[in-house]
């Protein structure tokens, strides 16, 4: 067997017990690939992870930046209380409308709202907002912009909030100093940032799984 079939037996099995989708995920994803979107949404169990650190987080304010079909904002989101509130920021305005559809079929149109744009174009216009501050900020949008994206994150946090960045491994490629890809440099200078920074402490956690072999990081910020 190979290692991807053992992967994706090994997700289904937990999946089945511990992350079932119901009808609104299931549609999501549906909805996704008839609009031609990529297939790049986490999977079932990496959802319910992110949803299990929003609850540990007891999070009230989510910061997403990465929408696309708004898969991982309906787990992000069903970790809330009825008066919390998750800003997802999406580029594309196509990807966005079918996140929007997903998310009010979902029955989490009163406390998602999808921002359409550049998230670093997106980040100052929010921070001008004065928001209460994020409990937790999921990163997973260009990756080539991972440091920026990590640099806002802190600012529109707390102490004590929590920051994720998805697709931190990359196959293994984070490991490769001399890589010139954008999106590897991007994402190794998001995980120096995390290691030098005064007000942030960290690791990263390898997964496999029906994606491949890939990561998520993981950088609390500090008082
Ligand atoms: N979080 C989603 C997957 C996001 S895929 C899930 O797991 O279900 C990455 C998304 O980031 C894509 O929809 C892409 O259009 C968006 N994106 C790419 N560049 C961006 C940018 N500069 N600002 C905001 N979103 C961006
Ligand atoms: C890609 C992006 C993602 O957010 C992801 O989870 C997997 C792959 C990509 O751009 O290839
Ligand atoms: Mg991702």
């Amino acid at each position: 067997m190979s290692g991807s079939q053992l992967w994706d037996d090994v997700d289904f099995y937990f999946s089945s017990h511990l992350s079932p989708e119901d009808d609104a995920l299931q549609a999501a994803l549906r909805d996704s690939e008839a609009a031609g979107l990529p297939h790049i949404s986490v999977t079932a169990p990496q959802g319910k992870f992110l949803q299990l650190l929003a609850e540990i987080q007891g999070a009230r304010n989510i910061l997403e930046i990465g929408t696309l079909a708004g898969y991982s904002t309906i787990w992000l989101a069903r970790a809330l209380p009825e008066d919390g509130r998750l800003i997802s920021l999406e580029y594309s305005a196509k990807h966005a409308d079918v996140a929007t559809r997903n998310l009010a079929r979902a029955g989490l149109d009163r406390i998602v709202e999808v921002r359409v744009g550049p998230a670093l174009e997106s980040l100052p216009k929010l921070a001008d907002e004065n928001p209460p501050p994020f409990d937790l900020v999921f990163i997973d949008a260009d990756k080539a912009n991972n440091r920026h994206y990590v640099e806002w994150a802190l600012r529109l946090s707390r102490a004590g909030s929590l920051i994720v960045v998805d697709n931190v491994v990359r196959g293994g490629k984070i490991a490769d100093a001399d890589s010139t890809e954008p999106d590897i440099v991007g994402t190794r200078a998001a995980i120096e940032l995390i290691a030098a920074h005064p007000r942030l402490t960290g690791t990263a956690v390898q997964t496999v799984g029906s994606k491949g072999y890939d990561g998520f990081a993981l950088a609390r910020v500090l008082g």
